[in-house]
């Protein structure tokens, strides 16, 4: 981190409180040059406005909350959630080690992911996992046989796969047919009784992404009641438990939506009372620590092309890979104070294909080789989505701010840290 920063007018994404702890950790960093040697780019969470913001979302008696661990499995992130109260949804045994490590309970664990095979289950149900949503009929038979071999008794969501008129693309598949889950006429083909080892008590759905509407959030929920209650009552299941998953929207594109909480926990409250629920979950990824984080990485060099202004910069997807698969790029600013006019810049990464390009954005026109860019919403999918080996450049540094203070958590590495 070398950045000369100051306080001037910022979009409100980027909080001044962050702005004031980079400038006191820049001032206390000592020979910082060998320190820094190999940081090209590096994530900053902000834990003292995560905390504030996961407190707000537990203000309620609505929805049980969990956190999509794929979102940033980063230890202080977690334990920043479970310190408010928040469960754990793991896709891999890699999250759950993760999430057991910061000492949460295995009970506040529930397993996802459409490539769960009996010998991971089964490892689950050792490390004392005892609840899973379920996405295939091996899967079901595979968890029943594992558990009547542990002499335990999980309890099962079984995850649903809807389709609407109505499409709408996004990574999870919106309406495309995808691995995750199964539809309605595969699962009536199930007796829940011949899954004595199970108790099947839920149904989890989740198809959308990045929802910014509240209203049409709400119908797609409202839509999905009906079919899933008649599924429960044809498989003369008892539905206890209604997942919704996650797909709560950040404002990447900065168009000025947002969500309203509250009127999310009033809509549910409307959904579990026709679902007649008593327990409705959500497993939140963005919509949880998007806001909390910040990628800071420089310019080196900048170009007129054709009818375009480039910016080549030390650190694109290798870091930040999601702006390529979304085409919703992170919002951007310059670090260091300008006066001059925004003009539109297109951002490219130093890796040798056209995919590497964190969007075309407006940038401060004064920009030039090494200021230091800052990219917001970055607190999700960020580190651990991204492509970090391609081209062998450096390994993103992660650091934290707690109590108004940095703190390194993760070291700039060189390639070589994984060559062999
Ligand atoms: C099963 C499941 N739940 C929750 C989430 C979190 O989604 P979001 O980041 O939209 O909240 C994901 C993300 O892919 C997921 O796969």
């Amino acid at each position: 981190m070398s950045a000369m920063l100051n306080t001037a007018t910022r979009p409100n994404w980027l909080r001044k409180s962050v702005i004031k702890s980079l400038i006191a950790y820049q001032q206390t960093q000592q020979s910082g040059a060998e320190l820094i040697e190999d940081e090209v780019g590096f994530f900053l969470y902000d834990l003292d406005y995560l905390a504030q913001h996961l407190s707000g979302l537990m203000q309620q008696d609505v929805i049980k909350l969990w956190f999509a661990v794929k979102a940033n499995p980063l230890s202080r992130v977690i334990s920043t959630l479970a310190q408010q109260g928040f469960n754990f949804d793991v896709a891999s045994q890699g999250e759950l080690s993760q999430v057991l490590a910061q000492k949460v309970s295995a009970d506040r664990i529930l397993n996802t992911g459409p490539a769960k095979s009996k010998q991971q289950m089964k490892a689950f149900l050792t490390q004392g996992v005892n609840t899973f949503v379920v996405e295939s009929l091996n899967q079901l038979q595979w968890l029943n046989e594992a558990a009547s071999e542990l002499s335990c008794q999980p309890q099962v969501l079984l995850r649903v796969q809807l389709q609407w008129a109505e499409g709408e693309k996004n990574p999870l598949g919106g309406n495309e047919v995808t691995a995750f889950g199964l539809s309605c006429q595969e699962w009536q083909t199930i007796k829940v009784t011949d899954f004595p080892a199970l108790n099947i008590n839920g149904l989890h759905i989740f198809q959308w992404g990045n929802m910014l509407s509240n209203e049409r959030m709400f119908e797609l929920w409202s839509q999905m009641v009906t079919p899933l209650l008649s599924l429960a009552e044809q498989l003369e299941m008892t539905l206890e438990v209604l997942d919704l998953g996650g797909g709560l929207g950040v404002d990447y594109l900065q168009t000025g939506q947002n969500l309203s909480w509250e009127q999310i926990v009033a809509d549910l409250a409307k959904i579990k009372k026709r679902a007649g629920v008593s327990e409705l979950w959500l497993e939140l990824g963005r919509f949880a620590v998007a806001e909390m984080g910040y990628y800071v990485t420089s310019v080196v060099d900048r170009k007129q092309n054709f009818e375009q202004q480039q910016l080549v910069l030390a650190g694109g997807i290798n870091h930040l890979i999601r702006p390529a698969i979304t085409e919703q790029p992170f919002p951007v600013a310059m670090v260091r104070e300008s006066t001059a006019s925004p003009s539109a810049f297109d951002l490219h990464g130093p890796l040798c294909t056209s995919l590497d390009k964190l969007g075309t954005l407006a940038i401060a026109n004064d920009v030039g080789i090494d200021d230091q860019l800052i990219f917001g919403l970055a607190g999700a999918y960020g580190f651990t989505e991204s492509m970090p080996f391609f081209l062998c450049h450096p390994i993103a540094a992660e650091y934290v701010i707690e109590q108004g203070k940095i703190e390194q958590i993760r070291v700039a590495q060189p390639a070589t840290w994984y060559l062999r």
